[in-house]
């Protein structure tokens, strides 16, 4: 049997600044789309990190679906009416246009989805990121699928030798998609020299080589390049399947140790590592430190089992300690150098502006006196 997993997301608004949406917007958008999907899915997991609310669907529609797009838009909608009245901090912050158009890309909420023939058993992991951008998966997925420090699979298993195809796009170009397929391991190299480069080059999916089947799949959407100014950071969402031909569970999370540094955290400008954190974990300080959360499942004939935490677990409580450290400690160096984003990746205009009015204030100095040093005579 077929099946589509889709998920979208959005922040319309929460509690307490930009840190966990109110338990009635959360049901507002649930009921919305158990009432109004109920020819169209099979099966429905609504849950949230940080600040967004992620829908997970079961279907047969297949991917960019209209119907299925705007179910949930509809249903973003319904929550932003309840944001509003509620008083909600940034009601409706997400939906950046008017009105529905065919499919939620473009248009604020992030959204992946993948299409497949279900196995006899189909284990999947959701992840869902936020105060951060798409770029917090490159590394994770990279060592996951082409690095056997963290894949043991890919030298043990027969199954995994062939490799996978990475998809990455460069979310910069905004006038279509632009993308590039590179296979793992002979073009290892080639992918790790994109994927250095988190807020330029985003892994959209990766498919396995053995026999083409779709392995993983993250949102793409850069809300900073959809709206031209400050919106919100893009707050990713990501679906892996696991085991048999693709990573085992354990070897999709293994990167998540690391707690890599990631562009987000406050106002969507500093760098700060990435949190494993629980299910429906709020965000603290300095509006972070940039969290992702998953869900493991396995879905049949396109219901979903009960979801499984699978970043509670003690293990991951040492890991959490080990990364509020790294975040203390990038964070003792303030606005200086690495701490910040640069100048481009910066989500408010302060800076920008700032450098603007001193820009006619400098000087250059009388010929002869070169940065503070006489010139040598010729
Ligand atoms: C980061 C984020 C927050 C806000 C910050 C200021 O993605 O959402 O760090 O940028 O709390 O928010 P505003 O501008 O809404 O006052
Ligand atoms: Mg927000
Ligand atoms: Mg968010």
């Amino acid at each position: 049997m077929k099946t589509t997993l889709s998920v979208i997301k959005a922040d319309v608004g929460s509690i307490g600044g930009h840190i966990k949406p109110s338990a009635r917007l959360k049901e507002t958008i649930e009921q919305h789309v158990r009432e109004h999907g109920k020819k169209l899915l099979t099966d429905l997991y609504v849950s949230s990190t940080g600040d967004d609310v992620a829908l997970l669907m079961a279907h047969q529609r297949g991917v960019n679906d209209s119907k299925i797009h705007e179910l949930a838009w509809d249903a973003f909608m319904a929550g932003t009416k309840v944001a509003r009245a509620q008083g909600l901090y940034g009601a409706g912050q997400d939906l950046l246009k008017d009105a529905f158009s065919g499919n939620v890309r473009g248009l604020g909420p992030a959204s992946c989805e993948m299409e497949f023939e279900e196995r006899p058993n189909e284990p999947f992991l959701f992840f869902a990121a936020d105060k951060t951008d798409p770029g917090a998966y490159n590394l994770p997925l990279y060592l996951a699928f082409a690095d056997p420090m963290h894949c043991a699979g890919l030298l043990l298993s027969p199954k995994m030798a062939k490799g996978f195809t990475y998809t990455i796009m460069d979310v910069n170009h905004t006038e279509g998609d632009r993308i590039i397929e590179l296979n793992a391991p002979e073009e290892m190299y080639d992918i790790a020299c994109l994927l250095r480069d988190n807020e330029r080059f985003v892994v959209e999916s990766i498919r396995s080589r053995a026999n083409n089947d779709v392995a993983a799949v993250v949102s793409t959407s850069r809300l900073h390049n959809i709206a031209g100014t400050y919106t919100g950071k893009d707050d990713p969402v990501a679906l892996v399947r696991t085991q048999g031909n693709f990573p085992a569970t354990g070897e999709v999370l293994s990167p998540y140790r690391i707690g890599h540094y990631v562009a987000g955290t406050m106002r969507g400008s500093h760098h700060g590592p990435l949190m494993p954190v629980k299910l429906n974990s709020t965000i603290s300080f300095f509006d972070g430190p940039a969290v992702v959360s998953c869900a493991a499942f396995c879905v049949h004939e396109g219901k979903f089992t009960e979801a499984v935490d699978a970043f509670d677990h003690p293990f991951w409580d040492w890991v959490r300690n080990n990364v509020s450290q790294k975040a203390a400690e990038i964070r003792n160096q303030g606005f200086s150098g690495p701490a910040m984003l640069p100048y481009t990746e910066l989500e408010y205009g302060g800076v920008v502006e700032k450098m603007g009015q001193l820009d006619h204030r400098f000087t250059v100095r009388k010929e002869g006196v070169g940065n503070g040093r006489k010139k040598k005579a010729a």
